[in-house]
Parts: C-alpha cells; sequence; structure tokens
C-alpha cells in the first residue's frame, strides 16, 4: 500500500478525505497531523480524533502541529465549517490520546525513518506544518515522495479573497516553503474541487448506509452546503479535500497540467494567489501538476463505493 500522512484541519471536507483515505487498502495511514486553519488547532486535533473513532481506526496516532501561520495571524473559517469546525452532526467526546509529539517531528522522524520516496504528505489545510518542517530539516525534501494539496484557485479565483483561496491565504508563506521545496506536487485548486459538488441522490445514498460513516458524511454535507447555496447559489457541497485522497486512487479521473505555480505573499489585493502559469508564458520552470477538471460522476461512484465499506 501507499503510505501517507494526511495533514488536515478538519472540517467537514477534511472528514470525508480521512474516511476516503481509511476505506482504501491501497493507502495507509501512517499518521494523521493536525493544523490550525478551519478552527483553531485545539478543536482541529480533536475532530481528527473524532473522525479516527468514529471509523474505529483508534491504531492511527494525531499529533498536533502548529497553533498558528509561519508569520501571521490565524484567520479561521467558522462561517464556513461551524464553531466546532465539524458542526452537522455531534460526535463524542474521543477517548483515543492525542500524541505527545509534536506534528513537525513526527513528521521529520517519520521520513528519516521510511525509505526514501516511499511517503506521500496529503496536506489538506494550511501548509505551516509542513513548512516548518521543512525549514528546520531541509534533507526531508528528498525523502517524500510526493505532496497532494488541496489548495489554490486560478481560473475560479478566489473563496476567501477574491484571489485567494482559504488554505493558501491562511499561510502564503509556508505555501512559499512547500511550492519551492522541488518536491513533486500535485495541486487540487478550486478550479477542480468546485466541480465536486454532492448531489441529493448522492447524499441521500450515504445516508441510507447501514453503518454509522455514511450518515456522518451526509449530516456534515448538508450543514457545509448550506455557505455555498448561500454564496454562491450552488446546489450541493463541494467536496474539496477528499480530490487528493480520490487523487490518489484514480489520476485518471483529473485533468491538469506541469506548470510553474508561485504564491503571492505580498499583494496588496492578491496575497495568497496561486499565480498558475497555465500557458506556460513565463520561462520559470514547471513545479506543480495544476489540475483543472475532474469527472464528477467517476468521483462520486468511488467516493460512495468506498464510503460504503466503513463500520
Ligand atoms: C479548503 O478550505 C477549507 O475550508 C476546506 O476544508 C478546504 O480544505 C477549501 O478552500
Ligand atoms: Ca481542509
Amino acid at each position: 500500500a501507499q503510505k501517507i500522512i494526511i495533514d488536515t484541519d478538519p472540517g467537514q471536507d477534511d472528514a470525508v478525505a480521512i474516511l476516503l483515505a481509511l476505506a482504501s487498502p491501497e493507502l495507509e495511514v501512517l499518521g494523521i497531523t493536525a493544523v490550525a486553519g478551519n478552527v483553531p488547532l485545539a478543536l482541529t486535533e480533536r475532530n481528527a480524533r473524532k473522525i479516527l473513532e468514529l471509523a474505529g481506526r483508534r491504531d492511527i496516532p494525531v499529533h498536533a502541529g502548529c497553533a498558528a501561520p509561519l508569520s501571521r495571524p490565524l484567520v479561521t473559517a467558522e462561517h464556513v465549517h461551524g464553531r466546532t469546525g465539524l458542526d452537522g452532526i455531534e460526535l463524542p467526546e474521543p477517548s483515543l490520546p492525542l500524541q505527545t509529539e509534536h506534528a513537525v517531528d513526527f513528521l521529520i522522524r517519520t521520513l528519516h525513518c521510511q525509505p526514501a520516496g516511499s511517503v506521500t504528505l496529503v496536506p489538506i489545510g494550511p501548509l505551516t506544518n509542513i513548512a516548518e518542517a521543512l525549514r528546520r530539516d531541509p534533507s526531508i525534501a528528498a525523502r517524500i515522495g510526493r505532496i497532494v494539496l488541496m489548495g489554490g484557485a486560478y481560473f475560479e479565483v478566489g473563496n476567501i479573497t477574491p484571489a485567494a483561496e482559504f488554505n493558501i491565504f491562511v499561510d502564503p508563506e509556508a505555501a512559499q516553503v512547500v511550492f519551492a521545496a522541488g518536491v513533486p506536487l500535485v495541486v487540487l485548486p478550486l478550479d477542480a474541487t468546485h466541480q465536486a459538488l454532492t448531489s441529493r441522490d448522492w447524499v441521500a445514498r450515504m445516508r441510507a448506509l447501514p453503518g454509522r460513516c455514511g450518515p456522518a458524511v451526509a449530516s456534515w454535507t448538508d450543514f457545509f452546503e448550506r455557505f455555498d447555496r448561500e454564496k454562491y447559489g450552488s446546489l450541493g457541497a463541494p467536496l474539496h479535500d477528499p480530490c487528493t485522497i480520490a487523487w490518489l486512487l484514480r489520476p485518471d479521473l483529473f485533468e491538469g497540467r506541469q506548470i510553474n505555480v508561485e504564491i503571492e505573499t505580498r499583494g496588496e489585493f492578491t496575497t495568497g494567489m496561486t499565480v498558475a502559469d497555465w500557458w506556460r508564458v513565463s520561462d520559470r520552470p514547471a513545479n506543480a501538476l495544476f489540475i483543472r477538471s475532474l469527472d464528477r460522476g467517476g468521483l462520486f461512484d468511488l467516493l460512495g463505493s468506498r464510503l460504503a465499506r466503513l463500520p
């Protein structure tokens, strides 16, 4: 199985991404690292433990990481995810303990003890933990197999400012470190993830699943949908973060280009923008596979059949 570490700020769509990974035998989740993002760290690490308990996976360690971006105050998104970050269904307080090791130390240690190139990082929140690990120990760059992240937007532009997507906007300096690290990068921006809209049918199928995970996914997506309906008038909730895991399982469901992507950190109106050289008009070297579209039907078939395997 492909070894992965999910770095996350759950988040309803983060939760679905984690469940999709747990339901997929092609992937081995070595650990979950929590970061501040949608809500503060104390909530994201707890939400991660709740999700693992829901899935009956107390064997996976959860490590708490950075409580704030590298050099800015934290911006959160309770307006999208609710007060707990995981509103939609009340889950019991987790009894699964939080690891004492900091997420950054866990990342560095794991990358050194696993064979070089064998671990894929899947960041689905702000990139603070990953950047901090790269800064503290630059030698890990050569040991990371690949980074498959949810973040950024170009043609579709922003969801937190007119120019920026939330994960990149929260910590653009961290994003800059990651995009410049020379590690193979796959980027799932809003351009792709806004196509991953749930349908009424699909949510009803999840709600009808016999286990406890399916109905939880239905409740989360119902809650999450409210924001997009009010904001964009769209029907359905965009399952941003699960696109990363889906890409690992079925890259054939996605289309993109290997291009240069730079992070704006100083723009008056554009801080946090992912400047994607889609038309290759600069001579800057390609550093990312930037995904622009996906097969919605194929994605939701995959998600539905995988989530059905969970308890
Ligand atoms: C991203 O921001 C968060 O609110 C979601 O969980 C996702 O990772 C979408 O912009
Ligand atoms: Ca997220």
